[in-house]
């Protein structure tokens, strides 16, 4: 089976001159640390883990370093992932200190005990699994810093994630993301929540959402997403559809990724820009 990979950075406001190169190259590596698994035969959950880590470590998405800040000025931060095939799932809400939430949320479904750690108790557990630390300082970019300052609202793509099959048609979603600008410490929005961030099913398809998390949780957005493409529909379409159905029932402004078992794609938004990389046609697209 021919893999597939859809890498994206976020739905919002359009992406400033200024760091689009930037950012079509954080992204462009990021689709390339995931393919290069996929191309050597590697599993699709290792696939989406590294793409998000990569993501996770470049200062200009809205995840890990370069998180936007809440209210009180600090970083906290929501991930999760689904393995299709296994069904297992591990989330991670409003964590602080950490350097790469999926790596969190991976470590998590390994476990397997639970699939959902917040707060405190995620952050005990990262420490326990020798995840990587990270101080406030070290999360927090000046950029990021200077608008929260500024009171800056205007709304930058935001939320990091990916979706892949690999050559045993097992299909993976990955999210993560610093939330929204100003939250209240202790919100955790979609991204951490399976079925409205974050979605997949080896038989039907995997999705990864972003954009207003109140309303993608309120449309359980990433599994009605999937649910849509039951019985070989179209991606495309699906994702239209999905994204039609948020729109309608909550005005919220999102984004998401599609993938089916067959490696059609589906990607839509209804935000100014959305970043993305995936190949199509033999061909490497990116977009911000
Ligand atoms: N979609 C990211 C969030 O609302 O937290």
């Amino acid at each position: 089976m021919t893999p597939a990979l859809i890498v994206h950075g976020g739905a919002g406001a359009a992406t400033p001159p200024a760091l689009q190169t930037e950012r079509r190259s954080g992204l462009t590596a990021a689709f390339e640390a995931g393919w290069n698994i996929l191309v050597q035969g590697g599993t699709a959950l290792d696939a989406v883990v590294q793409a998000t880590v990569t993501l996770e470590d470049h200062p200009l998405f809205n995840a890990g370093l370069g998180s936007c800040l809440t209210e009180d000025g600090t970083v906290e931060v929501d991930a999760s992932l689904m393995d299709g095939t296994t069904f297992q799932t591990g989330a991670v809400g409003a964590v602080r200190n950490i350097k790469n939430a999926i790596q969190l949320a991976r470590a998590v479904m390994t476990d397997g005990r639970h699939v959902f750690l917040v707060g405190e108790g995620a952050e005990r557990f990262a420490r326990e699994h020798g995840l990587p630390h990270a101080t406030a300082d070290e999360l927090i970019t000046t950029r990021q810093y200077q608008r929260w300052q500024a009171q800056q609202t205007t709304g930058e793509p935001g939320t990091v994630g990916a979706v892949a099959l690999d050559s045993s048609g097992r299909l993976t979603a990955a999210t993560s993301t610093g939330g929204v600008f100003n939250k209240r410490s202790g919100r955790v929005g979609d991204t951490a929540i399976i079925g409205a961030g974050t979605y997949a099913d080896s038989a039907i398809g995997a999705c990864s959402a972003t954009g207003d998390g109140e309303d993608i949780i309120r449309a359980t957005l990433a599994r009605t997403a999937v649910e849509l493409m039951r019985g070989g529909k179209d991606p495309a379409q699906a994702a239209r559809t999905a994204l039609a159905h948020l729109t309608r029932r909550t005005r919220g402004e999102s984004g998401l990724i599609l993938l089916d078992p067959f490696g059609r794609s589906g990607v839509v938004y209804n935000t100014q820009s959305m970043g993305v990389a995936f190949r199509s046609e033999g061909r490497f697209v990116v977009r911000v």
